[in-house]
């Protein structure tokens, strides 16, 4: 079986490097997706309060069979659950949903600036690390001012940033505050949603690997070190994404990939992303 390379993150929990991201994959079809997903050999699933599929991911654990240990699992904390209450209930919903006595990993999902309420819900997710709930506590969608506001604020530093990454953004801005303070980045859309896999660079790339082009865009995120959580719902993308880690690109080849950012977001910026409703 392919063995999945580790990243230790700044409280000496390892994550796996390359994980399966469960957006939009429905709550009746979440368990088979990730059920194949651990059959394939994934040992970390990434799922959030606003993805409502937590039951069908602690289905999907349950019916593997896998040792609660083996598997590293991460949820997040919904946009409308900010104030330090609400933020421990809907924690407490999550385990509930996971069918699970822990998480691996708890992030916030989105700063939220227009709301100004992310300092509160650090505070729970503090007092959810204290109490042995989550083994570490991070942060998505945070841009350098809001990270910087948390360091001045608060006293854990969070473990990971999951932010949009892809070959054409590559996010570096953030990447570089995340790893001048000691916050592992994890790749959002690494695929960038599918839309990057029919880039020249990367099929050329790709041919001369003998590899799939998304196998040539995850192994650039490994390459530099970044975490990488792609989705999808069909059995033999998810096992061949998995086969990433056996593809190594060259310094050259990993600078070419870098070189196509257009700086061209998937996803919402998180200076502008203020829903509480989803
Ligand atoms: N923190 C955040 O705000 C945030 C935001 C977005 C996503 N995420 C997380 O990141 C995960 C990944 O991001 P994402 O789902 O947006 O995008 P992604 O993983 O970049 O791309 C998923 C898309 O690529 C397709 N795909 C997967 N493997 C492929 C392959 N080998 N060849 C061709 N197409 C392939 C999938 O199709 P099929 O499924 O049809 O196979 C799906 O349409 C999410 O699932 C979620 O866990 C977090």
């Amino acid at each position: 079986m392919t063995t999945i390379p580790t990243v230790t993150l700044n409280n000496g929990v390892p994550i796996p490097q390359l994980g399966f991201g469960t957006y939009k994959i429905g709550d009746d079809e979440t368990r088979d997706a990730v059920l194949s997903a651990l059959e394939a050999g994934y040992r970390h699933i990434d799922t959030a309060q606003m993805y409502r599929n937590e039951r069908g991911v602690g289905d999907a654990i349950a019916a593997s069979g896998l040792p609660r240990g083996e598997v590293f699992v991460t949820s997040k904390l919904n946009n409308g659950h900010h104030a330090y209450d609400d933020a421990l209930a809907s924690f407490d919903r999550t385990l509930s949903e996971l069918q699970l006595e822990f998480v691996d990993l708890f992030l916030i999902h989105w700063p939220l600036p227009a709301v100004g309420r992310y300092l509160e819900a650090w505070r729970a997710l503090e007092e959810i690390l204290r109490s042995g709930r989550a083994r570490a506590i991070g942060v998505s969608n945070f841009q350098p001012a809001h990270l910087r506001t948390l360091l001045d604020e608060s006293t854990v530093v969070p473990a990971v940033n999951q932010i949009e990454m892809h070959p054409w953004f590559t996010n570096a801005d953030v990447r570089y505050f995340d790893e001048s303070h000691g916050i592992t980045t994890e790749a959002w859309s690494p695929l960038g949603r599918g839309a990057v896999l029919e880039d020249p660079v990367i099929t050329g790339i790709a041919e001369d690997h003998g590899a799939t082009p998304a196998q040539v865009v995850l192994a650039w995120h490994l390459a530099r070190g970044v975490v990488v959580i792609p989705k999808s719902v069909t059995p033999s993308r998810i096992a061949s994404n998995l086969r990433a880690v056996d593809v190594e690109l060259s310094e050259d080849e990993v600078a070419a990939i870098t070189a196509l950012d257009r700086g061209e977001r998937q996803g919402s910026h998180p200076d502008t992303e203020n829903r509480t409703d989803r």
